[in-house]
């Protein structure tokens, strides 16, 4: 007979392995709703409100251990860390992962996810990251040349022997996040390298290089840019600074393309690759050339397809820059939403939600923020985690939109109101509180988002916007409140001064806050 405590234990078994089902099915990924690119984490649809860690700080457990309480005061769900390939490969095909481990830990400690950013061949154009025995291996790790032949700390992405190297590595990271973490899932996402970029030339003009730069363009090439034509890449596409670039970015693009597949087949977690913005009128060369840009997209995409492109972003004009990266299946990720404190961080952050369906947004050097409980962004991502389901639950399906003032390259806001159309609603979104002194007020930091629940039903969440729904459109009812478990609470009633007695909806700047409200159309 059976006793009780078999039986118990027997339900407790069932219990654990049901917590746990089998890890294949629930490696996170990438995957369509409507017209949005979603992650996915543990099966379900997931939002990284993250801040990406100083290039330095996971490189030493005892010095990431005091960084916690800032990044726990600042609400972060996911860190970005990078892995250096110096510290997991000091000997050639002698691995130590016992500093990634112990990030691992530590944010699983901290019930944080992570995103792994694999510091590699190349960390901001340079190859600073390679590991000893590449760094003095010229002969069999060939270094770029600018065109006047001055050999670059840069490795050559043509080199054979570099990309072996570096996907046995990655290879071997990703063989072993698979083995120590393929069952809990704390990391759920790679950046493939850093910042790839080409200097001082647009091009590499090494031997090898210009060997490749004489073959000819390759049809894939011609598809993505849409040319006609055969020949070498000066025959097809002319002598040019331009065309130099399209081939640098080809030839990163199958690096990155041999890298991410190497390390997918061995834990196929989403992989994306960053871009080093280029400096508007800058002709390739004077500015990290052939990473990931906007005019470079189809070109990477087409050489790189296991990988998506995302930008990071430290010019002011911020919108311009994200709308770029919403693409058909590339889905908006900030992985450097500027430094890290500044004050439109917040609107950035409900902005790119609202407006693109970004899967995550990200600071950088998000230790380093002073005062990390009342920093704005703590607040931003206390409201943003508690929509979450919510924003989730309406990606890619035409009914959110996102509210910040357009800001230009040099830093001037454009505050004028801005009008869009919701189902049948037409909305005049505001970014000067009336109610606060204008020289009183950032307009940078204003900016929110709206979600229609339904026909006449919207959620509004944000700081410093406020709503207007034109000529014979009421508020039936404006009701301020929160997400408890992803269940709506209820707060105050909104019918007087708060909503200027139903003229508009107000959330007011320096605090960021959820309101629910209804319209009518009055006769
Ligand atoms: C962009 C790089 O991707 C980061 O690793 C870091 O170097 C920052 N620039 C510094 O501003």
């Amino acid at each position: 007979m059976r006793t009780l405590i078999q039986t118990l234990s027997a339900v407790a078994l069932t219990a654990a392995l049901c917590a746990f089902p089998a890890a294949a099915e629930e490696i996170p990924r990438l995957a369509p709703q409507g017209d949005a690119t979603q992650l996915l984490v543990d099966g379900k649809p997931f939002l990284i409100l993250g801040g990406e860690l100083g290039n330095s700080t996971a490189s030493s457990l005892p010095y990431l251990e005091k960084q916690w309480p800032t990044l726990k005061a600042l609400g972060l769900n996911t860190v970005l860390a990078p892995v250096q390939w110096d510290q997991i490969e000091p000997v050639e095909g002698r691995f130590d992962f016992t500093v990634i481990d112990g990030v691992i830990a530590q944010a699983r400690a901290h019930d944080t996810r992570l995103v792994l950013l694999w510091f590699g061949a190349w960390k901001n154009s340079m190859s600073t990251y390679t590991p000893a025995w590449v760094k003095r291996d010229g002969q069999r790790f060939p270094l770029a040349r600018s065109a006047e032949g001055r050999v670059q700390e840069i490795l050559s992405p043509v080199g054979p022997a570099t990309l072996a190297a570096d996907a046995k590595a990655f290879a071997a990271l990703m063989t072993h996040l698979k083995a120590v973490d393929g069952d809990r899932r704390t990391v759920i996402m790679i950046q493939v390298e850093n910042e790839i970029g080409m200097l001082p030339s647009a091009r590499d003009h090494s031997p090898l290089a210009e060997a490749e730069f004489r073959k000819p363009v390759p049809a894939a090439v011609l598809k993505a840019t849409g040319k006609t034509g055969s020949g070498s890449w000066e025959q097809v596409f002319g002598k040019s600074a331009a065309t130099d670039e399209l081939w640098q970015a080809w030839s990163f693009g199958r690096f990155v393309e041999g890298l991410a597949s190497a390390g997918q087949k061995a834990y196929p977690l989403p992989m994306y690759v960053n871009a080093a913005l280029n400096k508007p009128g800058v002709t390739p060369g004077g500015y990290p050339s052939a990473g990931p840009l906007p005019h470079l997209y189809e070109v990477w995409k087409a050489a790189a397809p296991s990988v998506f492109q995302a930008p990071d972003i430290y010019y002011p004009d911020f919108s311009h820059w994200a709308a770029q990266y919403d693409r058909p299946g590339n889905p908006l990720f900030l992985p450097e939403a500027d430094r890290a404190g500044k004050v439109e961080a917040p609107a950035n952050a409900f902005w790119a939600i609202g407006e693109h369906d970004a899967i995550g947004f990200s600071p950088f050097s998000i230790e380093n923020v002073a005062d990390p409980a009342s920093n704005p962004l703590a607040g931003a991502y206390a409201l943003l985690r508690e929509l979450t389901p919510t924003i989730l639950a309406h990606q890619g399906k035409g009914v959110m939109r996102g509210f910040r003032p357009p800001v230009s390259f040099d830093g001037v806001v454009n505050e004028t109101p801005q009008t869009v159309t919701m189902g049948d609603w037409t909305i005049k979104v505001s970014f000067v509180d009336p109610w606060t002194p204008k020289d009183k007020q950032t307009f940078a930091a204003h900016g929110g988002l709206a979600i229609r629940l339904s026909d006449d039903e919207f959620l509004v969440a944000g700081s410093g916007i406020t709503l207007t729904f034109g000529e014979g459109v009421g508020l039936e009812k404006v009701v301020e409140g929160r997400f408890v478990d992803g269940n709506w609470v209820a707060g105050r009633w909104l019918n007087g001064d708060e909503t200027h007695q139903g003229r508009h909806v107000r959330l007011e700047p320096g605090r960021f806050q959820a309101q629910r409200v209804k319209l009518y159309r009055y006769k």
